[in-house]
């Protein structure tokens, strides 16, 4: 076992994410903070209580924390942090309608990361995704490999449910790939689809993958439309904490991720939902991958789209 990661939020996202985090039995400690007294204490010591049953030993701390910064020398020296903090939506929001208020809550964490953790990788999950990751990035100061977003694996994990619901087939034939933002101007790539091996258009027609896509890139509101009082952490979290467990393990895994896009495929200076490959440096390249005229196309939109919110957040 090696290393500490913090989880800073201990809301739905955060706690599961750090329970996930803990279960693998990789870290040393697992570091869940919030801002609500008393919570986060509270949380880790009944996560801890789990241990000799689960069987795992990784310890995990509790750390209660102010906006301005006290507690975060609990979480010094962490080697990778997932920011979690900020509000969920509500049934008819949009993950933009959060950025105001959330952009505050992540600059002000992501400041205090950079001042007590400065070796540390960050993943951002919160919403809206692709901002909040450019904001952290600007807020920390860190090289841009070392801070990355959440997104694609969990919007490439919804597109292969719904492929292999459809079908009835077990997930694990199924491959898909999601690239572009977490938002409107998200991009499922039908052309990487394979079950079986076989291309994704050899067992459903045009309309029917359509279907799919759609269904994808509204797999967040569906969520948030039946609970009525928060938005998705079961999937999201698993995708968090496999790509924190990528960094720790200095694996290369190369996986849909929210990362800062240099030149590939013709886009530059904006973070973007791509394939990248991940280690202890975070962001070791990002990987192109094959994509059609149109899947091109759509990229591009959503790197101009994402661009010119990006932007603003400088400002916010
Ligand atoms: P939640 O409301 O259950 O938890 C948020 C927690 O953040 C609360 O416990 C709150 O006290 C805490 N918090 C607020 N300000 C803080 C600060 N300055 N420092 C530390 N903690 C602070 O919300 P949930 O469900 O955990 O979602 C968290 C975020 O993740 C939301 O913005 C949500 O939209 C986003 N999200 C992103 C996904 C993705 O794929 N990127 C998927 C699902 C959710
Ligand atoms: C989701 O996709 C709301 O971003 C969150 O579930």
């Amino acid at each position: 076992m090696a290393g500490r990661v913090t989880v800073v939020g201990a809301g739905f996202y955060g706690s599961t994410t750090a329970l996930r985090l803990a279960e693998y039995n990789i870290f040393d400690e697992v570091i869940l903070t919030d801002i609500v007294e008393g919570k986060p204490e509270g949380l880790a010591l009944d996560m801890n209580q789990s241990r000799s049953i689960e069987g795992f030993e990784t310890l995990l701390i509790g750390a209660t924390t102010t906006p301005e910064g006290a507690g975060y020398e609990k979480t010094a020296d962490s080697d990778v942090v997932v920011i979690t903090a900020g509000l969920p939506r509500k049934p008819g929001m949009s993950r933009m309608d959060l950025i105001g208020v959330n952009a505050g809550i992540v600059r002000g964490v992501a400041e205090n990361v950079a001042k007590h953790s400065p070796k540390a990788v960050i993943i951002v999950v919160s919403n809206p995704l692709d901002e909040m990751t450019a904001l952290a990035q600007i807020a920390s100061a860190f090289p841009y490999n070392r801070v990355m977003g959440q997104a694609g694996m969990l919007d490439t994990a919804r597109f292969t449910n719904f492929v292999a619901t459809k079908l009835g087939v077990k997930v694990s034939v199924v491959e898909t790939l999601t690239l572009g933002s977490h938002g409107d101007t998200m991009v499922p790539v039908p052309s990487r689809c394979r079950v079986n091996g076989k291309p994704l258009s050899e067992l459903l027609s045009a309309p029917e993958i359509e279907e799919l896509v759609v269904k994808t890139r509204n797999g967040g509101a569906e969520i948030v439309a039946l609970l009525k009082t928060g938005s998705a952490y079961y999937a999201p979290s698993a995708a968090a904490a496999r790509m924190a467990k990528a960094v720790i393990e200095d694996s290369g895994a190369v996986m849909p991720v929210c990362a800062w896009v240099d030149g590939e495929y013709g886009i530059s200076g904006v973070y973007l939902g791509v394939e990248a490959e991940i280690g202890k440096s975070g962001i070791r390249k990002v990987v192109e991958t094959k994509l059609t005229d149109s899947e091109l196309a759509e990229l591009k939109v959503a790197a101009e789209a994402v661009r010119a919110k990006q932007a603003d957040v400088k400002n916010l």
